[in-house]
Protein backbone atom coordinates (compact mmCIF):
# COMPACT_ATOMS: atom_id res chain seq x y z
CA UNK A 1 0.00 0.00 0.00
CA UNK A 2 1.58 2.71 -1.08
CA UNK A 3 -0.12 5.71 0.36
CA UNK A 4 0.24 4.26 3.79
CA UNK A 5 1.74 5.12 7.29
CA UNK A 6 4.64 3.36 9.48
CA UNK A 7 3.85 1.08 12.23
CA UNK A 8 1.69 1.64 15.21
CA UNK A 9 4.03 0.36 17.71
CA UNK A 10 5.63 3.03 20.10
CA UNK A 11 8.70 3.03 21.98
CA UNK A 12 6.53 2.43 25.12
CA UNK A 13 5.30 -0.62 24.42
CA UNK A 14 3.02 -1.97 27.21
CA UNK A 15 1.66 -5.08 25.41
CA UNK A 16 -1.69 -3.73 25.72
CA UNK A 17 -4.17 -2.23 22.44
CA UNK A 18 -6.28 0.00 22.51
CA UNK A 19 -8.89 0.47 19.39
CA UNK A 20 -12.16 2.20 18.71
CA UNK A 21 -14.62 3.60 16.26
CA UNK A 22 -16.47 6.34 16.07
CA UNK A 23 -19.58 6.01 18.69
CA UNK A 24 -22.50 6.28 15.94
CA UNK A 25 -25.36 8.81 15.98
CA UNK A 26 -28.36 7.42 17.25
CA UNK A 27 -30.58 8.91 14.47
CA UNK A 28 -29.96 6.01 12.21
CA UNK A 29 -29.64 2.47 12.76
CA UNK A 30 -26.85 0.70 11.41
CA UNK A 31 -26.01 0.85 7.90
CA UNK A 32 -23.41 -1.18 5.97
CA UNK A 33 -21.05 2.63 6.60
CA UNK A 34 -20.98 2.05 9.70
CA UNK A 35 -21.13 -1.62 9.46
CA UNK A 36 -17.73 -1.22 7.41
CA UNK A 37 -15.96 0.88 10.47
CA UNK A 38 -16.71 -1.36 12.90
CA UNK A 39 -16.03 -4.72 11.21
CA UNK A 40 -12.45 -3.66 10.06
CA UNK A 41 -11.96 -2.03 13.91
CA UNK A 42 -13.05 -6.18 14.82
CA UNK A 43 -10.56 -7.85 12.49
CA UNK A 44 -7.80 -5.35 13.71
CA UNK A 45 -8.90 -6.56 17.53
CA UNK A 46 -9.12 -10.01 16.61
CA UNK A 47 -5.82 -9.96 14.74
CA UNK A 48 -3.78 -7.88 17.70
CA UNK A 49 -5.16 -10.42 20.51
CA UNK A 50 -4.27 -13.62 18.55
CA UNK A 51 -1.25 -12.27 18.71
CA UNK A 52 -0.71 -11.92 22.31
CA UNK A 53 -2.01 -7.72 22.99
CA UNK A 54 -3.88 -7.45 26.12
CA UNK A 55 -6.51 -5.64 23.54
CA UNK A 56 -9.73 -3.58 24.08
CA UNK A 57 -11.87 -2.50 21.71
CA UNK A 58 -14.42 0.03 22.26
CA UNK A 59 -17.33 1.03 19.98
CA UNK A 60 -20.72 2.70 21.16
CA UNK A 61 -23.55 5.52 20.10
CA UNK A 62 -23.52 9.23 20.44
CA UNK A 63 -26.80 9.67 22.34
CA UNK A 64 -26.83 13.53 22.81
CA UNK A 65 -27.15 16.75 20.87
CA UNK A 66 -29.16 19.14 18.76
CA UNK A 67 -29.77 16.29 16.26
CA UNK A 68 -31.39 13.83 18.58
CA UNK A 69 -33.23 15.75 20.74
CA UNK A 70 -35.05 17.05 17.38
CA UNK A 71 -35.95 13.07 15.90
CA UNK A 72 -37.20 12.35 19.75
CA UNK A 73 -39.54 15.53 19.22
CA UNK A 74 -40.67 14.63 16.11
CA UNK A 75 -41.33 10.94 17.48
CA UNK A 76 -43.40 12.35 20.71
CA UNK A 77 -40.81 10.41 22.72
CA UNK A 78 -38.22 11.46 25.06
CA UNK A 79 -34.86 11.82 24.03
CA UNK A 80 -33.76 9.10 25.88
CA UNK A 81 -36.22 6.63 25.07
CA UNK A 82 -35.51 7.39 21.32
CA UNK A 83 -31.87 6.77 22.28
CA UNK A 84 -33.06 3.52 24.51
CA UNK A 85 -35.12 1.96 21.34
CA UNK A 86 -32.25 2.51 19.40
CA UNK A 87 -29.16 0.98 21.08
CA UNK A 88 -30.42 -2.21 21.19
CA UNK A 89 -30.24 -2.19 17.30
CA UNK A 90 -26.65 -1.51 17.10
CA UNK A 91 -26.11 -4.16 19.63
CA UNK A 92 -27.81 -6.89 17.53
CA UNK A 93 -26.48 -5.36 14.40
CA UNK A 94 -22.96 -5.87 15.57
CA UNK A 95 -23.43 -9.52 16.96
CA UNK A 96 -24.97 -10.72 14.09
CA UNK A 97 -21.75 -9.18 12.19
CA UNK A 98 -19.73 -11.54 15.39
CA UNK A 99 -18.22 -8.03 16.49
CA UNK A 100 -15.64 -8.87 19.24
CA UNK A 101 -16.34 -5.44 21.29
CA UNK A 102 -14.98 -5.82 24.99
CA UNK A 103 -17.45 -2.43 25.82
CA UNK A 104 -19.78 -0.65 24.01
CA UNK A 105 -20.39 2.80 25.45
CA UNK A 106 -23.60 4.98 25.39
CA UNK A 107 -22.86 8.98 25.99
CA UNK A 108 -26.02 9.03 28.31
CA UNK A 109 -24.40 6.52 30.71
CA UNK A 110 -23.70 8.03 34.33
CA UNK A 111 -19.65 6.57 33.73
CA UNK A 112 -19.17 8.88 30.83
CA UNK A 113 -21.29 11.96 31.83
CA UNK A 114 -19.50 12.58 35.52
CA UNK A 115 -16.24 11.72 33.00
CA UNK A 116 -16.86 14.68 30.31
CA UNK A 117 -17.83 16.97 33.69
CA UNK A 118 -14.19 15.90 35.09
CA UNK A 119 -12.49 17.34 32.06
CA UNK A 120 -14.72 20.48 32.32
CA UNK A 121 -13.48 21.13 35.29
CA UNK A 122 -9.57 20.24 33.95
CA UNK A 123 -10.17 22.69 31.76
CA UNK A 124 -11.51 25.28 33.60
CA UNK A 125 -8.47 24.64 36.00
CA UNK A 126 -5.98 24.94 33.10
CA UNK A 127 -7.51 28.48 32.30
CA UNK A 128 -8.60 27.00 28.75
CA UNK A 129 -12.10 28.09 29.08
CA UNK A 130 -13.41 31.37 28.76
CA UNK A 131 -17.47 32.67 28.37
CA UNK A 132 -18.08 34.84 25.34
CA UNK A 133 -21.44 35.05 22.67
CA UNK A 134 -21.23 32.82 19.73
CA UNK A 135 -22.74 34.91 16.57
CA UNK A 136 -22.70 31.81 13.75
CA UNK A 137 -23.84 29.03 11.74
CA UNK A 138 -24.95 25.92 13.07
CA UNK A 139 -25.20 22.43 10.97
CA UNK A 140 -27.92 20.31 13.21
CA UNK A 141 -27.45 17.15 11.01
CA UNK A 142 -23.81 17.23 10.69
CA UNK A 143 -23.28 18.96 14.64
CA UNK A 144 -21.05 20.99 13.56
CA UNK A 145 -20.23 25.33 13.73
CA UNK A 146 -19.49 27.29 10.03
CA UNK A 147 -18.54 30.64 10.19
CA UNK A 148 -19.49 33.47 7.86
CA UNK A 149 -16.59 32.09 5.24
CA UNK A 150 -17.31 28.81 5.64
CA UNK A 151 -21.01 29.16 4.74
CA UNK A 152 -22.73 28.40 1.00
CA UNK A 153 -25.48 31.28 0.13
CA UNK A 154 -27.65 29.89 -2.20
CA UNK A 155 -29.33 31.51 -5.02
CA UNK A 156 -32.28 32.00 -3.30
CA UNK A 157 -30.47 33.53 -0.50
CA UNK A 158 -30.98 30.32 2.09
CA UNK A 159 -27.88 29.13 3.79
CA UNK A 160 -26.22 25.73 3.61
CA UNK A 161 -23.89 23.89 5.30
CA UNK A 162 -20.48 23.49 2.88
CA UNK A 163 -19.56 19.79 3.69
CA UNK A 164 -23.67 18.34 3.11
CA UNK A 165 -25.54 21.22 1.78
CA UNK A 166 -28.23 21.15 4.29
CA UNK A 167 -29.73 24.19 5.64
CA UNK A 168 -27.95 25.95 7.96
CA UNK A 169 -28.98 27.74 11.43
CA UNK A 170 -28.02 31.10 12.52
CA UNK A 171 -27.07 30.94 16.64
CA UNK A 172 -26.71 33.85 18.88
CA UNK A 173 -25.61 32.28 22.38
CA UNK A 174 -23.97 32.99 25.30
CA UNK A 175 -21.31 29.63 24.85
CA UNK A 176 -18.24 28.89 26.49
CA UNK A 177 -15.54 28.52 24.50
CA UNK A 178 -12.32 26.65 24.20
CA UNK A 179 -9.17 28.44 23.77
CA UNK A 180 -8.29 26.27 20.27
CA UNK A 181 -6.58 28.97 18.51
CA UNK A 182 -3.94 28.84 20.93
CA UNK A 183 -2.74 25.08 19.75
CA UNK A 184 -1.91 25.55 16.40
CA UNK A 185 1.84 25.36 17.05
CA UNK A 186 1.54 22.68 19.38
CA UNK A 187 -0.65 20.63 16.95
CA UNK A 188 1.98 21.07 14.11
CA UNK A 189 4.72 20.14 16.04
CA UNK A 190 2.66 16.62 17.17
CA UNK A 191 2.28 15.92 13.84
CA UNK A 192 6.01 17.05 13.20
CA UNK A 193 7.19 14.26 16.18
CA UNK A 194 4.82 11.62 15.28
CA UNK A 195 4.86 11.12 11.33
CA UNK A 196 2.29 8.30 11.97
CA UNK A 197 -0.40 10.09 13.92
CA UNK A 198 -2.41 11.08 10.88
CA UNK A 199 -3.34 8.30 8.47
CA UNK A 200 -3.16 7.83 5.16
CA UNK A 201 -0.78 10.15 4.23
CA UNK A 202 -3.32 12.07 2.13
CA UNK A 203 -5.18 12.98 5.11
CA UNK A 204 -2.40 13.76 7.68
CA UNK A 205 -1.10 16.48 4.66
CA UNK A 206 -5.13 18.03 4.54
CA UNK A 207 -5.00 18.28 8.35
CA UNK A 208 -1.39 19.79 8.35
CA UNK A 209 -2.24 22.84 5.73
CA UNK A 210 -5.76 23.21 7.68
CA UNK A 211 -4.24 23.63 10.80
CA UNK A 212 -1.64 26.16 8.92
CA UNK A 213 -4.29 28.00 7.80
CA UNK A 214 -5.22 29.00 11.58
CA UNK A 215 -7.18 28.07 14.54
CA UNK A 216 -10.18 29.73 15.49
CA UNK A 217 -11.30 29.66 19.08
CA UNK A 218 -14.36 26.59 19.64
CA UNK A 219 -17.77 27.34 20.94
CA UNK A 220 -18.42 23.70 23.12
CA UNK A 221 -21.36 24.45 25.44
CA UNK A 222 -24.74 24.80 24.03
CA UNK A 223 -27.66 26.63 25.62
CA UNK A 224 -30.83 27.01 23.62
CA UNK A 225 -31.68 23.39 24.72
CA UNK A 226 -31.02 21.01 27.07
CA UNK A 227 -30.17 17.22 25.54
CA UNK A 228 -26.61 17.36 26.74
CA UNK A 229 -23.71 16.55 29.79
CA UNK A 230 -24.96 19.66 31.67
CA UNK A 231 -21.36 21.70 32.73
CA UNK A 232 -20.05 21.23 36.71
CA UNK A 233 -20.12 25.29 37.44
CA UNK A 234 -22.69 26.84 34.38
CA UNK A 235 -26.47 25.79 35.15
CA UNK A 236 -28.01 26.14 31.93
CA UNK A 237 -25.29 25.02 29.86
CA UNK A 238 -24.90 21.68 28.27
CA UNK A 239 -22.04 19.84 26.47
CA UNK A 240 -21.31 20.63 22.70
CA UNK A 241 -21.93 17.34 21.68
CA UNK A 242 -18.77 16.99 19.41
CA UNK A 243 -17.02 17.55 22.71
CA UNK A 244 -19.55 14.97 24.38
CA UNK A 245 -18.43 12.45 22.08
CA UNK A 246 -14.79 12.24 21.74
CA UNK A 247 -14.59 12.13 24.90
CA UNK A 248 -15.98 8.79 25.18
CA UNK A 249 -13.02 7.55 24.42
CA UNK A 250 -11.15 7.77 28.14
CA UNK A 251 -14.41 8.18 29.96
CA UNK A 252 -15.00 4.20 28.57
CA UNK A 253 -11.75 3.23 30.14
CA UNK A 254 -12.06 4.79 33.41
CA UNK A 255 -11.22 8.68 33.13
CA UNK A 256 -13.00 10.78 35.30
CA UNK A 257 -13.69 7.81 38.15
CA UNK A 258 -12.55 7.72 41.47
CA UNK A 259 -12.32 3.97 41.82
CA UNK A 260 -8.34 2.46 41.71
CA UNK A 261 -9.75 -0.58 38.97
CA UNK A 262 -10.63 2.10 36.64
CA UNK A 263 -7.40 4.36 36.95
CA UNK A 264 -5.37 1.59 36.41
CA UNK A 265 -7.28 0.23 33.10
CA UNK A 266 -6.83 4.10 31.97
CA UNK A 267 -3.48 3.72 32.89
CA UNK A 268 -3.13 0.54 31.21
CA UNK A 269 -4.76 1.63 27.59
CA UNK A 270 -4.57 5.19 27.01
CA UNK A 271 -2.72 6.52 24.77
CA UNK A 272 -4.91 4.72 22.24
CA UNK A 273 -3.15 2.70 19.74
CA UNK A 274 -5.42 3.58 16.74
CA UNK A 275 -8.71 5.59 16.42
CA UNK A 276 -10.73 4.50 13.56
CA UNK A 277 -12.51 7.29 11.66
CA UNK A 278 -14.20 7.73 8.61
CA UNK A 279 -12.80 10.48 6.68
CA UNK A 280 -15.68 13.22 6.91
CA UNK A 281 -14.57 13.65 10.50
CA UNK A 282 -10.85 13.64 10.29
CA UNK A 283 -10.86 17.48 11.83
CA UNK A 284 -12.35 16.23 14.59
CA UNK A 285 -9.92 13.74 15.39
CA UNK A 286 -6.49 15.24 14.40
CA UNK A 287 -7.31 18.59 15.33
CA UNK A 288 -9.77 19.72 18.21
CA UNK A 289 -9.16 15.81 20.43
CA UNK A 290 -5.49 16.35 20.15
CA UNK A 291 -5.84 19.67 21.36
CA UNK A 292 -8.19 18.95 24.21
CA UNK A 293 -5.91 16.62 25.58
CA UNK A 294 -2.89 18.64 25.12
CA UNK A 295 -5.01 20.87 27.34
CA UNK A 296 -6.16 18.75 29.73
CA UNK A 297 -2.68 17.36 30.56
CA UNK A 298 -3.30 13.78 29.20
CA UNK A 299 -1.28 12.13 26.39
CA UNK A 300 -2.23 12.01 22.82
CA UNK A 301 -3.59 9.05 20.80
CA UNK A 302 -0.96 6.94 18.59
CA UNK A 303 -2.99 7.05 15.46
CA UNK A 304 -5.48 7.93 13.86
CA UNK A 305 -6.66 5.89 10.91
CA UNK A 306 -9.10 7.47 8.10
CA UNK A 307 -11.16 5.38 6.01
CA UNK A 308 -12.58 6.02 2.76
CA UNK A 309 -16.61 5.94 2.11
CA UNK A 310 -18.75 2.91 1.02
CA UNK A 311 -20.08 4.47 -1.92
CA UNK A 312 -23.48 3.82 -4.04
CA UNK A 313 -23.96 4.99 -7.41
CA UNK A 314 -21.32 7.42 -6.35
CA UNK A 315 -22.55 8.67 -3.08
CA UNK A 316 -21.51 8.39 0.45
CA UNK A 317 -24.01 5.94 1.71
CA UNK A 318 -26.39 7.24 4.81
CA UNK A 319 -29.31 7.64 5.98
CA UNK A 320 -29.65 11.22 4.71
CA UNK A 321 -29.34 9.93 1.36
CA UNK A 322 -31.92 7.65 1.81
CA UNK A 323 -29.74 5.00 0.34
CA UNK A 324 -29.12 3.27 3.16
CA UNK A 325 -28.67 -0.48 3.04
CA UNK A 326 -28.83 -3.00 6.22
CA UNK A 327 -25.93 -5.18 6.75
CA UNK A 328 -28.02 -8.11 7.23
CA UNK A 329 -29.94 -7.78 3.43
CA UNK A 330 -26.37 -8.75 2.17
CA UNK A 331 -25.39 -11.53 4.48
CA UNK A 332 -29.08 -13.17 4.15
CA UNK A 333 -27.35 -13.82 0.54
CA UNK A 334 -23.69 -14.03 1.54
CA UNK A 335 -23.27 -14.89 4.94
CA UNK A 336 -21.81 -13.18 7.59
CA UNK A 337 -18.02 -14.36 6.73
CA UNK A 338 -17.86 -13.58 3.23
CA UNK A 339 -19.74 -10.35 3.66
CA UNK A 340 -16.62 -9.23 5.89
CA UNK A 341 -14.17 -10.46 3.72
CA UNK A 342 -15.31 -8.64 0.66
CA UNK A 343 -15.28 -5.31 2.27
CA UNK A 344 -11.97 -5.96 4.09
CA UNK A 345 -10.35 -7.86 0.84
CA UNK A 346 -11.53 -5.72 -1.90
CA UNK A 347 -11.78 -2.11 -0.65
CA UNK A 348 -8.37 -0.90 -0.02
CA UNK A 349 -8.92 0.54 3.26
CA UNK A 350 -8.34 4.31 2.92
CA UNK A 351 -9.57 4.74 -0.02
CA UNK A 352 -13.42 4.93 -0.98
CA UNK A 353 -15.08 2.01 -2.44
CA UNK A 354 -18.18 1.08 -4.53
CA UNK A 355 -20.55 -0.90 -3.36
CA UNK A 356 -21.12 -3.93 -6.16
CA UNK A 357 -23.53 -7.03 -5.99
CA UNK A 358 -21.98 -8.40 -9.19
CA UNK A 359 -18.53 -7.79 -7.70
CA UNK A 360 -19.36 -9.26 -4.22
CA UNK A 361 -20.67 -12.36 -5.62
CA UNK A 362 -17.90 -12.68 -8.25
CA UNK A 363 -15.13 -12.51 -5.16
CA UNK A 364 -17.35 -14.88 -3.05
CA UNK A 365 -17.11 -17.71 -5.95
CA UNK A 366 -13.84 -16.67 -7.06
CA UNK A 367 -11.63 -16.90 -3.82
CA UNK A 368 -14.34 -18.78 -1.20
CA UNK A 369 -16.12 -21.27 -2.62
CA UNK A 370 -13.45 -22.08 -5.57
CA UNK A 371 -10.03 -21.45 -3.61
CA UNK A 372 -10.66 -21.89 0.38
CA UNK A 373 -14.06 -23.41 0.84
CA UNK A 374 -13.15 -26.29 -2.31
CA UNK A 375 -9.47 -27.03 -0.57
CA UNK A 376 -11.48 -27.71 2.33
CA UNK A 377 -13.64 -29.63 0.82
CA UNK A 378 -11.25 -31.78 -1.08
CA UNK A 379 -8.84 -32.44 2.03
CA UNK A 380 -11.06 -33.36 4.00
CA UNK A 381 -12.60 -35.63 2.16
CA UNK A 382 -9.42 -37.52 0.94
CA UNK A 383 -8.76 -37.70 4.37
CA UNK A 384 -12.02 -39.40 4.90
CA UNK A 385 -11.60 -41.64 1.30
CA UNK A 386 -7.73 -42.90 2.22
CA UNK A 387 -7.05 -42.00 5.79
CA UNK A 388 -10.65 -42.94 7.60
CA UNK A 389 -11.18 -39.52 8.47
CA UNK A 390 -7.69 -39.15 10.70
CA UNK A 391 -5.06 -36.98 10.31
CA UNK A 392 -2.18 -39.58 8.94
CA UNK A 393 1.40 -39.46 10.68
CA UNK A 394 3.60 -37.79 8.22
CA UNK A 395 6.02 -40.10 7.05
CA UNK A 396 9.64 -39.78 8.25
CA UNK A 397 10.56 -41.21 4.62
CA UNK A 398 8.98 -38.14 3.27
CA UNK A 399 10.66 -35.26 5.07
CA UNK A 400 13.43 -34.35 2.65
CA UNK A 401 10.72 -34.02 -0.48
CA UNK A 402 9.85 -30.89 -1.94
CA UNK A 403 7.17 -28.99 0.52
CA UNK A 404 6.00 -25.99 -1.07
CA UNK A 405 3.45 -25.28 0.97
CA UNK A 406 5.22 -25.92 4.57
CA UNK A 407 8.06 -22.96 2.06
CA UNK A 408 4.85 -20.82 2.12
CA UNK A 409 3.51 -20.76 5.05
CA UNK A 410 6.96 -20.54 7.08
CA UNK A 411 7.08 -17.23 6.01
CA UNK A 412 3.12 -16.34 6.28
CA UNK A 413 3.45 -14.91 9.59
CA UNK A 414 5.83 -12.14 8.97
CA UNK A 415 4.21 -11.22 5.75
CA UNK A 416 0.69 -10.93 7.38
CA UNK A 417 1.90 -9.11 10.17
CA UNK A 418 3.69 -6.77 7.91
CA UNK A 419 0.67 -5.83 6.28
CA UNK A 420 -1.56 -5.63 9.20
CA UNK A 421 1.38 -3.03 10.82
CA UNK A 422 0.14 -0.55 8.67
CA UNK A 423 -3.41 -1.41 7.88
CA UNK A 424 -3.34 -3.26 4.68
CA UNK A 425 -5.93 -5.66 5.10
CA UNK A 426 -6.16 -6.10 1.69
CA UNK A 427 -2.48 -7.81 1.74
CA UNK A 428 -2.46 -9.50 4.78
CA UNK A 429 -5.75 -11.68 2.58
CA UNK A 430 -3.60 -12.03 -0.03
CA UNK A 431 -0.48 -13.48 1.80
CA UNK A 432 -3.32 -15.99 2.95
CA UNK A 433 -4.73 -16.62 -0.51
CA UNK A 434 -1.12 -17.44 -1.57
CA UNK A 435 -0.92 -20.38 0.38
CA UNK A 436 -4.62 -21.08 -0.17
CA UNK A 437 -3.78 -21.01 -4.25
CA UNK A 438 -0.68 -22.80 -3.86
CA UNK A 439 -2.64 -25.79 -1.48
CA UNK A 440 -5.19 -26.26 -4.26
CA UNK A 441 -2.12 -26.37 -6.97
CA UNK A 442 -0.61 -29.24 -4.86
CA UNK A 443 -3.67 -31.21 -4.54
CA UNK A 444 -3.76 -30.66 -8.25
CA UNK A 445 -0.61 -31.76 -9.33
CA UNK A 446 0.11 -34.36 -6.24
CA UNK A 447 -3.12 -36.38 -8.23
CA UNK A 448 -3.36 -38.41 -4.31
CA UNK A 449 -6.13 -40.08 -6.30
CA UNK A 450 -3.57 -41.91 -8.32
CA UNK A 451 -1.39 -41.85 -5.15
CA UNK A 452 -3.82 -43.93 -4.17
CA UNK A 453 -3.41 -46.55 -6.31
CA UNK A 454 -0.85 -48.35 -4.99
CA UNK A 455 0.56 -49.30 -1.89
CA UNK A 456 4.42 -48.27 -2.86
CA UNK A 457 2.72 -44.80 -3.24
CA UNK A 458 1.35 -44.41 0.25
CA UNK A 459 3.59 -42.65 2.43
CA UNK A 460 3.73 -40.07 -0.47
CA UNK A 461 -0.54 -39.69 0.01
CA UNK A 462 0.06 -39.68 3.38
CA UNK A 463 2.72 -36.34 3.26
CA UNK A 464 0.61 -34.92 0.39
CA UNK A 465 -2.76 -35.40 2.85
CA UNK A 466 -0.84 -33.83 5.98
CA UNK A 467 0.31 -31.35 3.91
CA UNK A 468 -2.42 -30.03 2.44
CA UNK A 469 -4.36 -30.44 5.81
CA UNK A 470 -1.78 -28.40 8.07
CA UNK A 471 -1.80 -25.92 5.34
CA UNK A 472 -5.81 -25.84 5.73
CA UNK A 473 -4.78 -25.30 9.81
CA UNK A 474 -2.30 -22.07 9.53
CA UNK A 475 -5.43 -20.55 6.54
CA UNK A 476 -7.41 -20.85 9.26
CA UNK A 477 -5.57 -19.34 11.71
CA UNK A 478 -4.64 -16.27 9.79
CA UNK A 479 -8.28 -16.04 8.30
CA UNK A 480 -9.82 -15.92 11.47
CA UNK A 481 -9.65 -11.80 12.34
CA UNK A 482 -11.87 -11.43 8.97
CA UNK A 483 -13.94 -14.54 8.91
CA UNK A 484 -14.18 -15.91 12.37
CA UNK A 485 -17.22 -18.13 12.35
CA UNK A 486 -15.79 -20.16 9.19
CA UNK A 487 -12.37 -20.38 10.88
CA UNK A 488 -14.12 -21.71 13.62
CA UNK A 489 -15.66 -24.10 11.89
CA UNK A 490 -12.79 -25.38 10.15
CA UNK A 491 -10.96 -26.27 13.44
CA UNK A 492 -14.34 -28.05 14.89
CA UNK A 493 -13.98 -30.62 11.76
CA UNK A 494 -10.26 -30.53 12.77
CA UNK A 495 -10.99 -31.56 16.16
CA UNK A 496 -8.82 -28.38 17.29
CA UNK A 497 -12.28 -26.39 18.78
CA UNK A 498 -11.30 -23.27 19.31
CA UNK A 499 -7.88 -22.79 18.12
CA UNK A 500 -9.09 -19.54 16.94
CA UNK A 501 -9.07 -18.23 19.90
CA UNK A 502 -5.03 -18.38 20.14
CA UNK A 503 -3.19 -15.63 21.94
CA UNK A 504 0.02 -17.10 20.54
CA UNK A 505 -0.44 -17.49 16.59
CA UNK A 506 3.06 -17.10 15.82
CA UNK A 507 3.96 -20.26 17.61
CA UNK A 508 0.57 -21.76 16.83
CA UNK A 509 1.05 -21.60 13.20
CA UNK A 510 4.42 -23.35 12.81
CA UNK A 511 4.19 -25.94 10.51
CA UNK A 512 3.60 -29.22 11.81
CA UNK A 513 2.00 -29.01 14.85
CA UNK A 514 -1.45 -30.50 13.80
CA UNK A 515 -0.98 -34.12 15.38
CA UNK A 516 -1.36 -37.35 13.91
CA UNK A 517 -4.77 -39.60 14.15
CA UNK A 518 -6.78 -36.44 15.10
CA UNK A 519 -10.55 -36.83 14.00
CA UNK A 520 -11.49 -34.90 10.47
CA UNK A 521 -14.74 -34.67 9.79
CA UNK A 522 -16.27 -33.76 6.23
CA UNK A 523 -19.07 -31.40 6.75
CA UNK A 524 -21.09 -29.36 4.00
CA UNK A 525 -19.56 -26.74 2.11
CA UNK A 526 -18.31 -23.57 3.62
CA UNK A 527 -18.92 -21.29 0.84
CA UNK A 528 -21.73 -23.31 -1.53
CA UNK A 529 -21.95 -21.56 -4.59
CA UNK A 530 -24.29 -18.90 -4.76
CA UNK A 531 -27.61 -19.54 -7.59
CA UNK A 532 -27.83 -17.25 -10.25
CA UNK A 533 -31.42 -16.60 -9.46
CA UNK A 534 -30.29 -15.67 -5.74
CA UNK A 535 -27.59 -12.93 -7.20
CA UNK A 536 -30.60 -11.62 -9.74
CA UNK A 537 -32.01 -10.79 -6.61
CA UNK A 538 -29.32 -9.48 -5.12
CA UNK A 539 -28.74 -6.65 -7.73
CA UNK A 540 -32.49 -5.65 -7.45
N1 LIG B 1 -21.18 10.62 16.07
C1 LIG B 1 -20.17 11.00 15.17
C2 LIG B 1 -18.83 10.39 15.55
C3 LIG B 1 -18.35 10.74 16.92
S1 LIG B 1 -16.87 9.91 17.32
C4 LIG B 1 -16.30 10.69 18.65
C5 LIG B 1 -20.55 10.53 13.77
N2 LIG B 1 -21.39 9.49 13.72
S2 LIG B 1 -21.96 8.81 12.38
O1 LIG B 1 -23.02 7.94 12.81
O2 LIG B 1 -22.28 9.80 11.41
O3 LIG B 1 -20.89 7.81 11.90
C6 LIG B 1 -19.64 8.16 11.64
C7 LIG B 1 -18.80 7.06 11.06
O4 LIG B 1 -19.52 6.01 10.41
C8 LIG B 1 -17.92 7.62 9.97
O5 LIG B 1 -16.83 8.32 10.43
C9 LIG B 1 -17.51 6.36 9.31
O6 LIG B 1 -16.55 5.76 10.13
C10 LIG B 1 -18.78 5.54 9.32
N3 LIG B 1 -19.56 5.73 8.09
C11 LIG B 1 -20.80 6.26 7.95
N4 LIG B 1 -21.16 6.19 6.64
C12 LIG B 1 -20.17 5.62 5.92
C13 LIG B 1 -20.01 5.21 4.58
N5 LIG B 1 -20.93 5.39 3.65
N6 LIG B 1 -18.88 4.56 4.27
C14 LIG B 1 -17.92 4.27 5.20
N7 LIG B 1 -18.04 4.65 6.44
C15 LIG B 1 -19.11 5.37 6.83
O7 LIG B 1 -20.02 11.09 12.82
Amino acid sequence: MEDTCRKYESEADKGSFYITTPIYYVNATPHLGTAYTTMATDTMARWQRMDGKDTRFLTGLDEHGQKVAQSAAAAGISPQEWCDRIAPKFKEAWKALSISNDDFIRTTDERHMRGVQAFWNALYEKGYIYKDTYDGWYCVPEETFFTAEQIVKKEDGTVVCPDCGRPLEFVHEENWFFKLSEFGDKLLAYYDEHPDFICPTTRRNEVISFVKSGLKDLSISRTTFDWGVPLPFDEGHVTYVWIDALLNYITAIGYGSDDPADQEMFAKYWPCDIHYVGKDIIRFHCVIWPAMLMAAGLPCPKKVFAHGFLLTKGEKMSKSKGNAVAPADLTAIFGVDAYRYYFLSDVQFGADGAISMDRMAQVYNSDLANQWGNLVSRVFNMCGKYFDGKVPEFPANQADAPNPLRDIAAGLYDRYKACMDVVDYSGAVAAVGELCSAANHYVEDSAPWNLAKSEETRDQLAAVSYNALEAIRSMALFYAPFMPNTSAEVFRRLSLEGAQETRRIQHCSKWGKLAAGNAVTKGAPLFPRLDAKVLTLADK
